[in-house]
Parts: C-alpha cells; structure tokens; sequence
C-alpha cells in the first residue's frame, strides 16, 4: 500500500532530511586521504544522536552501521571499517538514514576524495544529473516508468550503465515503503504519481559494466568487473506541478564549494 503523507507530515520528513543534510556537512568535512570509514561512521552516529535523531541504518536486518560507505568499485551497503582508509583519487558513496519525530530521510552522496580521475569525475557529474532528471519527473500525474527512463537514458547516453538489483522506494514512517522506484524503465509505465507521495530517488550508475557481485559479509555490493560506481540519492515529495526536494546538499556544498558536484 502506498501511503500519501499529509503536509504536516512532509513538513515533519523535511525536518528529519535536515538534519541529515547537516550530518552530511559533518561528513563533508571529515572525508581525506588516511581518514578510516570507521572514523565517519563514528562521527555521523554521534551528531545524528546528538541531534535527537536516530541512526536507522543501525541494526536494520542486522546492519552494523549508521553509515553505508562504499569506496570505488563498491556501489552500495558498504561496511564502515577501520581497515578502510581512504586515499588520494578514491570515491566513496555514503548512504544514510534517519529517523526524527517518526519520519524517515534517506539520502546518499559520492565524494571524490582529493584529486580523482577525469572519467571518474565525469561519471560522478552523469549521475548528479541522473538524480536531478529524475527528480524532475516527480511530479502528480507522471508515472514511476517516467523516473526510470529519465535517468538510464542519461546514464546510457554518456556510455554509463545502470544497476539493477537495487532500486528507490517510498518513505515516510517506514525507511522502504512502497512503491519501488526503478533507476531503469519506460516512460508511461508503472505507477501512477500522485501529490503526497514521497520517494526516495537513488541513480546508482556504474562507469564499466553494470554486474555486480555480493562480497563475503553478504551487504557489499561491488561491480564484478572492478569498475567504479556513483549513488546520489533524495528523498522528494511528489507535488502537483513540481517536485518538492526534501533532502538537502546545501551543507555539504558550503564544505566542498566549488568542488561540489
Ligand atoms: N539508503 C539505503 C536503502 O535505501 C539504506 C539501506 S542500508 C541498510 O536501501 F543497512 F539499512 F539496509
Ligand atoms: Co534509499
């Protein structure tokens, strides 16, 4: 079933997505060469808690972690390790979620960490842009096929490919509520959008080929051929005539300035 939030709800998912955002500022700050994902992780739970908010990551279906980071050819369900320390030219997607006052905010963002490679970088921009055209189309009267198609055409155009096993969903109370969103589709497909929805849109775009492979602690999701993969990720209301973001970059731009992607 899918759950049509009321404004006052959005309002509330708006609060719950700021303060992620502002963890993201936090997290912003923090990523370098010799910084661990352990040490990120360590930092978000605490000013999520800090906060008043709540991890929801943190032992759902058993995950370990406040944090999924995902470095390079990782592409999604990262574990935050103190083995993993990032270095020079690395990427590392971070996903995360948070529940404040009863309402979920999802919301995910790939980092180039210092100098990185210039098709790498592109493929960072591509899927910026995914996240953005698809957004767009979250809008009351378009349908899920409508997102999906918007951004693997983007994808495909700029000889990117996208994932499959792992979609958006609806949120709210819930971190996954229906209905799914698929990165990939047909316009005119799939459900109808309707004003009150809310949705977490998540292109994960892969530079080579678009398999991938569990890794042994069964949540590490990596592309088989070793290749990069980029995630961005909103949550945003569906609205009559315009999408209405409610997640925000704004903290991890006011880090990154004119390094933000
Ligand atoms: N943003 C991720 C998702 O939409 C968060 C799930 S990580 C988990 O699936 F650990 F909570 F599963
Ligand atoms: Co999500």
């Amino acid at each position: 079933m899918i759950f049509l939030k009321t404004d006052e709800e959005i309002e509330l998912m708006r609060e719950s997505n700021k303060l992620l955002g502002m963890a993201y500022g936090e997290i912003a700050k923090a990523i370098a060469p010799g910084v661990s994902t352990a040490q990120l992780d360590k930092l978000a739970e605490e000013f999520i808690r800090d906060h008043g908010g709540i991890p929801s990551c943190k032992g759902y279906e058993g995950y370990p972690a406040t944090l999924c980071t995902s470095v390079n050819e990782q592409v999604v369900h990262g574990i935050p390790s103190d083995k993993v320390v990032l270095k020079e030219g690395d990427i590392i997607s971070v996903d995360c979620v948070v529940g404040l006052n009863g309402y979920q905010a999802d919301s995910a963002y790939t980092f180039p960490v210092g100098e990185i490679n210039s098709e790498t970088m592109r493929l960072l921009k591509t899927t910026r842009e995914c996240l953005n055209l698809g957004v767009a189309q979250a809008i009351a009267g378009k349908r899920i096929g409508d997102i999906g198609f918007a951004v693997q055409q983007h994808a495909e155009v700029a000889g990117f490919s996208v994932v499959r096993e792992f979609v958006g969903h609806g949120i709210g109370r819930d971190m996954h509520e229906e209905p799914e969103v698929p990165n990939y589709g047909r316009r005119g497909n799939g459900v109808v959008l309707k004003n009150g929805m809310v949705l977490a849109i998540e292109p994960m775009i892969c530079l080579g080929r678009r398999n991938l492979i569990l890794e042994a602690d069964e949540w590490t999701a990596r592309t088989v051929d070793r290749k990069p993969a980029a995630h961005y990720e909103y949550s945003v209301a569906v609205r009559n005539g315009k999408a209405d973001v409610l997640s925000t970059f704004d903290y991890i731009k006011e880090v990154l300035g004119d390094k933000f992607i």
